[in-house]
């Protein structure tokens, strides 16, 4: 049942040449591919596995249909990203993400002029490029980035749907298969890291969470590999831990957790030495709550 083709999640070895690819693919100057090229690096090239929790593969069809702006609402490891991996799949359009960082600037997602030897050359940055060419850019946790970086997709993320790009002297038009996606932790939001209301109020919003019990268990097992009577147990102590949410844990135990659980159950380890280091160690320095997340692993193993 386990398929080999689909463990995409938590291979560092792939993921470090991934992330090799990536960066010589940065490191091209996008001018001086054809845009067909330069997309086709972009596309989701196999079905991501991805379980329909609800109705959100219909609404999002249904909101790309008219370009609106998405906003994937949820705590962290509950399957926003995977979801857009998916739907760009699904769509057959490519998929340009953005992990957003606080020392992220308005220069880098736009785009901005580099000097090499032949002079100085602009070079579109990944927003530029989706809306140029026609993608899905995909801004992975946006409240990290700073408010004057996020104003940068307003013009998008109107009916203008346009970006100036004012150190050059041009406006991009936004292609026709262009569309923005964000994703956003409401859980740990303070007020000082907030969307802005002038923000929010630009997109179709998407609410996530953990999976109900016995769907979470399946993805559990399909990632990780082991099989469902395990992947429930691990399902169970989330659930427990989840409780404790407020109670002493800001987050709850992720289903991305359960699959790092899963995983090394599946490569040999010991339950409960398995679910300490995957579940138990990471949420939490607190020695109570340390014991009492440990008591509800040994319940289920
Ligand atoms: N509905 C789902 N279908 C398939 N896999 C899922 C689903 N939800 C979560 N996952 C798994 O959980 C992992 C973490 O989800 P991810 O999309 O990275 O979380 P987020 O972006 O919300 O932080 C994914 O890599 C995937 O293995
Ligand atoms: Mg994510």
């Amino acid at each position: 049942m386990h398929n080999q083709t689909f463990m995409r999640t938590y291979s560092p070895r792939q993921e470090a040449l991934a992330r090799k690819a990536a960066q010589q693919r940065d490191n091209q100057s996008f001018e001086n591919l054809a845009s067909s090229d330069l997309l086709t690096q972009y596309r989701i090239k196999s079905e991501p596995y991805y379980r329909m929790v609800a109705d959100e593969i219909e609404l999002y069809e249904a909101a790309y249909s008219v370009r609106m702006p998405i906003m994937l609402k949820g705590p962290t490891g509950c399957g926003k990203t995977r979801f857009v991996e998916y739907m760009a799949w699904k769509l057959n359009k490519p998929l340009i993400t953005v992990a957003c960082n606080e020392d992220m600037t308005a220069s880098d997602l736009i785009g901005r002029y580099l000097l090499d030897a032949s002079g100085t050359r602009w070079q579109d940055g990944p927003l530029a490029v989706a809306a140029r060419y026609g993608a899905i850019c995909y801004l992975d946790e946006v409240v990290e980035a700073r408010q004057d970086t996020i104003v940068a997709i307003h013009t998008l993320t109107d009916a203008r749907r346009m970006l100036p790009l004012e150190k050059k002297g041009e406006v991009i038009e936004a292609h026709p298969d262009f569309q923005l996606v964000i994703s956003y932790n409401p859980g740990y939001q303070s007020l000082m890291k907030d969307l802005k209301q002038s923000t929010k109020q630009r997109f179709g919003a998407l609410d996530f969470d953990y999976p109900e019990h016995d769907i979470e268990a399946e993805i559990v097992a399909h990632e990780s590999g082991i099989n469902l009577d395990i992947a429930k147990k691990l399902v169970h102590i989330a659930e427990r831990a989840r409780n404790l949410k407020g109670h002493g844990l800001d987050e709850g135990l992720s289903t991305r957790m359960l699959i790092y659980a899963g995983s090394l159950i599946y490569k040999g380890v010991q339950p409960l030495a398995a679910c300490r280091v995957a579940l138990v160690r990471p949420i939490t320095d607190d020695p109570d709550m340390r014991d009492a997340l440990d008591s509800a692993v040994t319940t289920y193993f």
